[in-house]
């Protein structure tokens, strides 16, 4: 779970990482009023989770209350790479004296934690690293020892940071670890952290991407969860404990085990290129007990997508053999009724196939179409959604 900079900026205060005070505000009156409250010069910031938000007028400087409350009106309802601003934060304003780049971050390839930092921050990271790479420190950060403040001076010393600075901003490097371990981050990013004109280090933006396996640990970063902006579907599955993530396409999918289910989207967008172009509508994997239950609550969510115009069930029956698989589809194809309206290939192997496949045979539903191999599914239900 991405969070908004207002809500970055806030767990930052709350591990004593140096930051301005800012105000959530949602109409240019409450920006005025916020502005007011700060005083003097004061930035306003479209509150949207993505970057560039700068480049896109996302950001302006005003110099007071009058010209906080113009920079709303500009902001707010902006459209920024698709994100419509709704929110914004005013922040008190930082007379910056120079611009850095820090994150640290799950590095999945290298099984380790990574940190990135640099002393030319403001401009984008992607660009820095393809542009500029030997400016950019990468220190691997084991994860048993995590940032002491002296592997935090040896990330600085890296960066090329100068020396009266080093021990300055090692200080906030080991605080925005503790933010990155202590809330179970997989990215803490802060671009910039400046040094303003009067010598203090300070956290300008925050970027926190937080682990949401471990949000059992966490109760309180359910309250970070944006409810509104959440995809219905998506959080109706969430509730019935399902793995999905909608996409864009026509062809619903389920399977059991991500790799397969990755594997099956990939396939079907393949499948689709021979058949108008069709595309997978969502990702959902049952996992290993695919009960009828859950294969009802599976197909249920599928179907409840106006986007979806067939759906391709594709297991690999192991430990969950393929006979109780198909008696699943059909009490699940029983439990919907009428809402069960689209077409339906389902592609069953492995274990006791031949048994799972007689009970469809048997079951002899309008809807189903049995097909024997993965690419044979897949090309009859990008077909099916083509037709429809
Ligand atoms: N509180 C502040 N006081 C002064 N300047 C600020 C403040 N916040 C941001 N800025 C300036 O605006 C720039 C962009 O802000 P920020 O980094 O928060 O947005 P962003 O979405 O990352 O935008 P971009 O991708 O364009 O950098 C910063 O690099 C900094 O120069
Ligand atoms: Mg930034």
């Amino acid at each position: 779970m991405d969070l908004y900079e207002y809500q970055a900026r806030d767990l930052f205060e709350e591990y004593g990482v140096p930051v301005l005070p800012g105000i959530v505000a949602d109409t240019p009156e409450e920006v005025r009023a916020a502005a007011e409250k700060l005083g003097g010069v004061v930035v306003v910031k479209a509150q949207v989770k993505t970057g560039g938000r700068g480049k896109a007028g996302g950001v302006k400087v005003a110099k007071n209350a009058d010209e906080a409350e113009e920079a709303a009106k500009a902001i707010l309802g902006l459209d920024i790479k698709g994100h419509v601003v709704k929110r914004v934060m005013v922040a008190g304003g930082a007379r910056i004296a120079q611009e850095f780049y820090f994150s640290v971050l799950l590095d999945r390839a290298n099984r380790s934690y990574l940190s990135l930092t640099s002393v030319e921050g403001g401009m984008e990271i992607e660009q820095l690293a393809v542009e500029k790479p030997e400016a950019l420190a990468r220190i691997e950060v084991n994860a048993n020892e995590g940032i002491t403040l002296e592997k935090a001076r040896e990330i600085a010393a890296a960066a090329n940071f100068p020396a009266e600075l080093v021990d300055k901003v090692a200080e906030v490097f080991v605080k925005l670890y503790a933010v990155y371990t202590g809330e179970d981050a997989t990215l803490v990013e802060v671009n910039p952290l400046v040094l303003t004109e009067e010598g203090d280090v300070i956290a300008l933006d925050g970027k926190v991407s937080l682990d949401e396996n471990a949000g059992f640990r966490h109760p309180k970063h359910e309250l970070l969860e944006d409810k509104d902006a959440a995809d219905p579907l998506e959080a109706k599955a969430k509730a019935l404990d399902l793995n999905y993530v909608k996409l864009d396409g026509e062809v619903g999918i389920i399977g059991n085990g991500a790799g397969l289910v990755m594997s099956t989207l990939d396939v079907v967008a393949y499948a689709g290129e021979n058949h108008g172009g069709v595309k997978p509508a969502n990702f959902l994997d049952i996992g290993g007990g695919a009960s009828a239950e859950v294969m009802a609550n599976g197909l249920g969510i599928i179907l409840g997508d106006p986007q979806v115009k067939s759906v391709f069930v594709n297991v690999f029956g192991g430990i969950t053999a393929c006979d109780q698989v198909a008696k699943g589809i059909v009490g699940a194809l029983a439990e919907l009724g009428d809402t069960a309206n689209k077409p339906i290939v389902v592609r069953l192997d492995g274990n006791n196939v031949e048994e799972g496949r007689r009970i469809l045979d048997e079951a002899n539903h309008p809807l189903v179409t049995q097909m024997p191999t993965m690419d044979d599914g897949a090309d009859k239900a990008a077909e099916l959604a083509n037709a429809a």
